[in-house]
């Protein structure tokens, strides 16, 4: 096998042999034997760590690590991608005989196929979740960790709804039979700590109770590793200037790819050490100024009551419930009268289609990116904006 090793990638290995003490139940602090809910915001490097540390290291330990990324395909339905991991994992090390699957009834079979019973008509028939991860459980006889990346995507529809209530139940039977040890270990992450916390708040939730963990963002030593690999690179003439670098990785959120973009604007513009500096430090303040923008100018096309339901939103989750009375106060405030039901559904609805507001299947909201609510709720702190005033006053100054 040939390996292109092109992309510089900082490991963080402790960081994974922590987690994987803390689900096994063996970190003399903090234990997650109940699964592990990580939350950071996006493009902060969440995937990365999962596969190319996390993963690893449950194989180091001889688990059976099993990744799925929610957001793989947004068409799909995200029991069917749980599930499609799962029976992967199963056709690789307990193959169906084809037989047996005719048997039940599955005729559309490829070479190995089993098939997980998602509760969406389509995948009638075959095994449930639980099952499965069982049977995975008695081929290997080692312990399973389910990665689900973007876990909170699995709430949008009512088959990914049931399948963490399946995963729950799967992991309930499998760790709690005597003598057998931590047989399911389950790992959500998301990019939204609101998001994820429908998951865990609600009673009706399937990991009620749960606590979400903030996965660390990435540090100074990303920067200093950063700067070893691009020195040895591009042998550059410049020194890498590490102060200036570590101020602008804070500036652009800790995200690593707008780090690399406002690094080589920089290189390629710049003459000196300080000129690198002070454009890196620019560059980073720019790509954050275009997203607060391009927010914005999303934000000034939206109509007041639009602007009414975000505010409401922003405020209240993960408590926000669109009729409830605190968001009628909260509408009020932004309107100057409360909207009709109608008026309030249309809002959510088009908030939705600009991907500002994020739905749950069960009806629960949060601001789509969670920086972004953040950056929102500092322009309008602490009081909401006050369109019928502003609409008074622009009257005032047309008479
Ligand atoms: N440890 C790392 N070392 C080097 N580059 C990294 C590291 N972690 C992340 N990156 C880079 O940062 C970018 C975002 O990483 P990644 O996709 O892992 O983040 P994420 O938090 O999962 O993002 P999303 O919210 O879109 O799912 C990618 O270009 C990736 O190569
Ligand atoms: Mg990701």
């Amino acid at each position: 096998m040939t390996i292109l090793n092109s992309q510089f990638i900082y490991h963080r290995k402790e960081l994974a042999e922590e987690y994987c003490r803390i689900l096994s139940g063996r970190s003399p602090v903090n234990n997650a034997t109940s699964g592990l809910f990580l939350a950071a915001p996006r493009r902060t490097g969440k995937s990365t760590f999962l596969r190319q540390d996390l993963v690893p290291e449950a194989e180091n330990l001889d688990w059976l690590p099993i990744y799925v990324d929610l957001w793989a395909d947004k068409t799909r339905n995200p029991a069917e991608l749980i599930a499609e991991a799962i029976a992967a994992e199963l056709d690789k090390h307990a193959p169906v005989a084809k037989r047996a699957l005719r048997a039940i009834g599955i005729s559309k079979v490829g070479a190995a196929g089993t098939t997980i019973d998602i509760g969406d008509g389509k995948s009638q028939g075959g095994i449930t979740i639980g099952a499965a991860l069982k049977k995975l459980w008695e081929k290997l006889l080692k312990p399973i960790m389910l990665v689900i990346d973007e876990a909170q995507h699995a709430l949008t529809t009512p088959e990914g709804d049931k399948a963490l209530f399946a995963l729950k139940a799967a992991r309930d039977e499998l760790n709690q039979e005597a003598g057998k040890g931590i047989r399911l270990l389950l790992v959500m992450t998301g990019s939204s700590r609101d998001k994820l916390t429908f998951m865990v708040a609600n009673r009706k939730q399937a990991f009620y109770g749960a606590e979400i963990t903030r996965f660390p963002l990435l540090d100074d030593k990303f920067v200093e590793a950063y700067a070893k690999d691009f020195n040895q690179q591009f042998n550059t003439a410049h020194q890498f200037p590490l102060d200036a670098m570590k101020k602008a990785f804070e500036l652009v959120g800790r995200r690593p790819e707008k780090f690399r973009v406002a690094v080589s604007e920089a290189v390629a513009n710049c003459l000196g050490p300080d000129g690198l500096a002070e454009m890196v430090t620019t560059g980073a303040a720019k790509l954050q100024q275009a997203a607060w923008d391009e927010f914005s100018n999303s934000y000034a096309r939206l109509t007041p009551p639009q602007k009414a339901v975000l505010d409401a939103i922003a405020r209240l989750t993960p408590n926000y419930e669109p009729y409830g009375a605190e968001a009628m106060e909260a509408y009020q405030k932004v309107l100057g009268s409360e909207p009709n039901s109608s008026t309030i559904q249309g809002a959510i609805k088009a908030l939705q289609v600009r991907e500002l507001v994020w739905q749950s299947a069960r009806g629960s909201y949060a601001f789509d990116d969670e920086l972004l609510r953040d950056y929102y709720l500092r322009q309008m702190y602490p009081e909401p904006p006050n369109l019928a005033l502003a609409e008074q006053s622009a009257r005032a100054c047309s008479q």
